[in-house]
């Protein structure tokens, strides 16, 4: 367990009110799509923030590799009475069975993963046929603005404290490529007009 993952699990944990604030109604939102009784896997669910948005009778399989989110993700899958099996897994070697899930979600980790089109193609994989990828990510900024060229500058340091978040990751596209059969996306902005990580994408792709 390295201090880095240690110390980004505290800051996930304080940052619990200020993600509610920037993307809470948007998760209520896109989650309205999961039906209850469903079997979902969550990649990087962090300390659980999605939690409260989910509804209350799903199977959750919550994959999460880094061990100190695991407490604070338990405590708050039983305040919000959601059954989830916490994994310590990576989202680029599920650890699920093919076809196991009726849906998967992903809240700002792409952007940390190594091999993104290797996550997206797992994430296919346990999803049964129809079955539906609920995301919001933060992404690249568009060619040649300004905007762009601090993603690049500021991309070294933010790694280092964020946990292997790039802010330059043009994930929006890397979901378009990776084989599923619709895919809806919205671009949005959260944040405030200095912070590296906005925008954002917001969709549903469907298997
Ligand atoms: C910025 S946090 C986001 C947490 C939460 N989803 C949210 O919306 O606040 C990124 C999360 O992705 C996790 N993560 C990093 N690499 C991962 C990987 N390869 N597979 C699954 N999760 C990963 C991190 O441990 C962390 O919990």
């Amino acid at each position: 367990m390295s201090l880095s993952q240690r110390y980004f699990a505290a800051l996930m944990r304080l940052s619990d009110g200020a993600q509610e604030r920037l993307y809470g109604e948007r998760k209520a939102h896109l989650f309205e799509g999961l039906a209850p009784g469903r079997r979902v896997v969550e990649i990087g669910p962090g300390t659980g923030v999605n939690l409260p948005h989910l509804p209350a009778d799903i199977r959750l399989a919550a994959v999460e590799p880094n061990p100190h989110m695991h407490p604070p993700l338990r405590r708050k899958a039983e305040a919000c009475g959601v059954d989830a099996t916490v994994h310590a897994g990576r989202a680029e070697a599920l650890p699920l069975e093919t076809a196991s899930a009726d849906a998967a979600i992903s809240t700002l980790v792409l952007c940390s993963v190594d091999d993104v089109a290797r996550a997206l193609a797992e994430v296919r994989r346990v999803l049964r046929p129809g079955g539906r990828f609920y995301f919001i990510e933060h992404v690249a900024a568009r060619a040649g603005t300004a905007r762009r060229r601090a993603q690049r500058l500021v991309k070294p340091a933010w790694r280092r404290l964020a946990d292997g978040c790039r802010p330059d990751q043009a994930t929006g596209a890397l979901i378009r490529q990776a084989g599923f059969a619709e895919v809806e996306i919205e671009r949005f902005h959260a944040g405030g007009v200095l912070n590296p990580v906005r925008p954002h994408v917001a969709g549903v792709a469907a298997k």
